[in-house]
């Protein structure tokens, strides 16, 4: 069975965006890959090195994530990055033979930099991120990395190490990794903007049902549908966006048609993307609920899971270290 890796910075809490995007897929694969999925706590450093107890705060729910979503421990490995200290062991190996010039030009670290710009993220490992990055995957000699297009410059960049690590060290080792892209459509906020956690606009898995409810009550519309009787566009409404991820086929032709000919009211056409919506939410909530009061469980699971990643994790530095005469 070929393996595929992921992982999630423990920088927010997660949202529906998130579910969608990532963790829906994430679970889809469990069935027919050997998956390992982690929290990638020591990469949420490089934009908030001084918040740890946020960081561990995240952490922690992010793996109650990772569960109330469908992470099947009997399926999948599931762990904490900065428990498997050999990352950091590949990581500093990786450094040595990344050119600087391949760091400077990911885009994801230029734009970063300009949107962050008021915060000190000018460091070190925020420009090494990718090279930490690329220590997850091949350390498990990963095949496959389920990403959003936005990691693909990441991935680029560790086929490229890869290569190199190989050709320089005549072994054949570590593994070029590709990734997953995850097609999902774009998951839109309340205020009709991409669902975003700097927005303000974000459903979180865990929101209380009442605030769900609430969010998406007063969610924005078609801004010309401004009486009952007039008739909306529903392309021009994003919660018409969300009845095309959320609502089946039939239902979004049904609210589409009572748009167009004022037939249903805004309040009609919420009230099915809300049951949906809280269809898709509240298993999360109850497995939510469920591990989050047993917090031995999830102790159990991390504490299996990390076993088994440092078992590969230590396998894959010892073909390295001898690649490269350290053993
Ligand atoms: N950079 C990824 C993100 O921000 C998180 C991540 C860290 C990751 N290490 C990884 C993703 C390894 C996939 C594989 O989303």
């Amino acid at each position: 069975m070929d393996r595929v890796l992921s992982g999630m910075q423990p920088s927010g809490y997660l949202h529906l965006g998130n579910l969608v995007g990532a963790l829906q897929s994430w679970v889809k694969l469990q069935d027919d890959y050997e998956c390992f999925y982690f929290v990638a706590d020591w990469h949420a450093l490089t934009t908030n090195f001084a918040n740890p107890e946020m960081i561990k705060g995240y952490t922690e729910d992010l793996v109650l994530n990772f569960l109330a979503a469908g992470l099947d421990p009997e399926k999948c490995t599931m762990f904490v990055q900065s428990r498997i200290l050999q990352h950091a062991e590949f990581h500093v190996l990786l450094s040595m033979i990344t050119p600087l010039g391949w760091l400077e030009r990911v885009p994801t670290y230029k734009e970063k930099k300009e949107e962050i710009g008021d915060r000190d993220i000018d460091s070190y490992g925020f420009l090494g991120y990718p090279v930490l990055q690329s220590a997850d995957i091949m350390i498990y000699r990963a095949r496959y990395v389920p990403v959003g297009i936005d990691q693909v410059p990441h991935l680029e960049i560790t086929r490229e190490i890869c290569r190199r690590f190989n050709f320089i060290y005549k072994t054949g080792a570590l593994v070029e990794p590709e990734p997953l892209l995850t097609q999902f459509p774009k998951v839109v906020g309340v205020d009709g903007r991409k669902m975003s956690k700097s927005y303000d606009n974000c459903i979180y898995l865990n929101d209380p049902a009442e605030v769900v409810e609430q969010k998406l009550k007063t969610m924005v519309t078609d801004p010309a549908r401004k009486r009952r009787h007039d008739p909306g566009t529903p392309d021009l409404s994003p919660v018409f966006a969300l009845h095309r991820i959320f609502s089946t086929t039939e239902q979004q032709e049904e609210v589409a048609e009572g748009c167009r000919t004022a037939s249903i009211g805004c309040i009609d056409c919420k009230k099915i993307l809300i049951d949906n919506i809280f269809r898709v939410l509240e298993p999360i909530w109850e497995k939510r609920k469920y591990y989050g009061a047993n917090p031995s469980i999830i102790q159990d699971i991390l504490e299996t899971g990390t076993k088994k990643a440092t078992a590969i994790a230590e396998e894959t530095m010892q073909l390295v270290r001898s690649a490269m005469k350290f053993s």
